[in-house]
């Protein structure tokens, strides 16, 4: 039956704003309010895009490069994109896999839409990036959450996935380095995920945005390159963490060229195309200059360091290194508190925005999610002014 006209599509009604732009919107207004606050919320690099890929865009615009594009990508950026990919992940990618967006969360969203039917089983990561399950929902599929083991070091609890996964699923959607934990998935259990995906014939899709930000010596391996493995993962990555680009609006996806094809449509058929001269950008930021990739993960080394130390000296606090991207997780369980009173309680004493860890899923309860994308001044005095709140509980 129609609905009334004010009444919205039952996919919009689980629909609910990201937690970091909610703590930012109450810090702005404490802001507004004369109180200083220290901003450890919001998961983006405080550094600006290197300037060669910004020239690179301000050129493309004075070139007049300001037009339509192909809905899938600029030829010349699928090709950077599927040799980039290659080379660090060690197999063959043909640009014909590659789908350009306006951003990687079109890389999460437009392939849901192109696999998922109501009844799908969908295993994702909790405590996990929050759009997972919004996508999940909007689909009309069925979430099925995986905890994260802080004993695991935040990786998922195969024992729970072995019982969780069956011929029901769908799409297995990883995370590593994962926001918000930072943790990594050990090789053994991404050779069980990939052996469950083809036992069951599902879909994985690898969210490997922060693989480039990764703190140990081996990279991260890549499922997509487990034999039998390329016929159904579907890799996103993205511009926005590793070259400061977040504002750009710049992602891509690798998948069999059967589902880029359906993908790309879905792009000519809401988005178009993405912007043409973010995507010439995006061509320099992929042969352009790495060094400057480099540098920037030592200074997010050094942070990790000092943040890492700095939470483990407040009495009360325990927190894992992360293996990769610029997040802590730390266990703050012993003070009683829920993780939303948590963050709530350090904003309005401490003055440092944090966000509670159940804004990343119900088993992200008992912990905080601090980013290391503030200057090493600012996390001291971070870490000092948590200290001092927290001795007064
Ligand atoms: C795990 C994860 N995936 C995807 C994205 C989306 O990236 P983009 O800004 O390129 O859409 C983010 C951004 O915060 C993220 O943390």
């Amino acid at each position: 039956m129609k609905k009334p006209h004010h009444d919205f599509a039952d996919r919009t009604a689980h629909l609910e704003p990201e937690g970091a732009y909610e703590v930012l919107a109450k810090a702005q207004q404490l802001e507004a309010a004369g109180r200083e606050i220290i901003h450890l919320e919001i998961g983006q690099p405080d550094f600006q895009t290197y300037p060669n890929i910004g020239m690179a865009g301000i050129r493309a615009i004075a070139a007049g490069e300001t037009r339509y594009t192909p809905s899938a990508g600029i030829p010349a950026l699928k090709k950077a994109i599927a040799d980039n990919t290659g080379r660090r992940i060690g197999m063959e990618i043909s640009p014909a896999q590659v789908v350009v967006g306006p951003g990687a969360k079109p890389l999460l969203f437009f392939p849901m839409m192109a696999l998922l039917e109501p009844g799908d089983e969908v295993i994702y990561p909790d405590p996990g990036f929050p759009s997972y399950r919004a996508i999940i929902e909007t689909m009309g599929a069925t979430p099925v959450p995986i905890a994260l083991k802080e004993e695991k070091d935040f990786s998922f609890d195969m024992a729970e996935f072995s019982e969780k996964v069956n011929d029901c699923t769908r799409l297995i959607i990883i995370n590593a380095p994962s926001n918000p934990t930072g943790g990594i998935i050990p090789a053994a259990d991404l050779e069980a995920i990939a052996a469950a995906a083809k036992k069951h014939d599902c879909w994985v899709l690898s969210d490997d945005i922060y693989t480039r930000l990764v703190y140990t010596d081996e990279p991260v391996k890549s499922i997509l390159t487990f034999p039998g493995m390329a016929e159904r993962t579907i890799i996103m990555d993205g511009f926005s963490k590793t070259y400061a680009m977040t504002g750009w609006r710049l992602g891509y996806g690798v998948m069999p060229e059967k589902l880029a094809d359906v993908v790309g449509l879905l792009h000519t058929h809401s988005v178009g195309c993405t912007a043409s001269f973010t995507q010439l950008a995006g061509i320099e930021a992929l042969s352009g200059d790495q060094e400057q990739v480099a540098r920037v993960r030592a200074v997010f080394l050094a942070r990790r360091e000092l943040i890492v130390k700095g939470l483990n000296d407040i009495p009360g606090i325990t927190c894992r290194k992360p293996a990769g991207a610029f997040y802590v997780f730390p266990n703050v369980t012993s003070f009683g508190l829920s993780s939303k009173e948590m963050a709530n309680y350090l904003l309005e004493k401490a003055g440092v925005a944090l966000l509670p860890g159940t804004s990343f899923g119900p088993m992200g309860e008992g912990y905080l999610r601090l980013t290391f994308t503030n200057s090493t001044v600012a996390i001291e005095k971070a870490l000092e002014l948590i200290k001092e709140a927290l001795s007064k509980l």
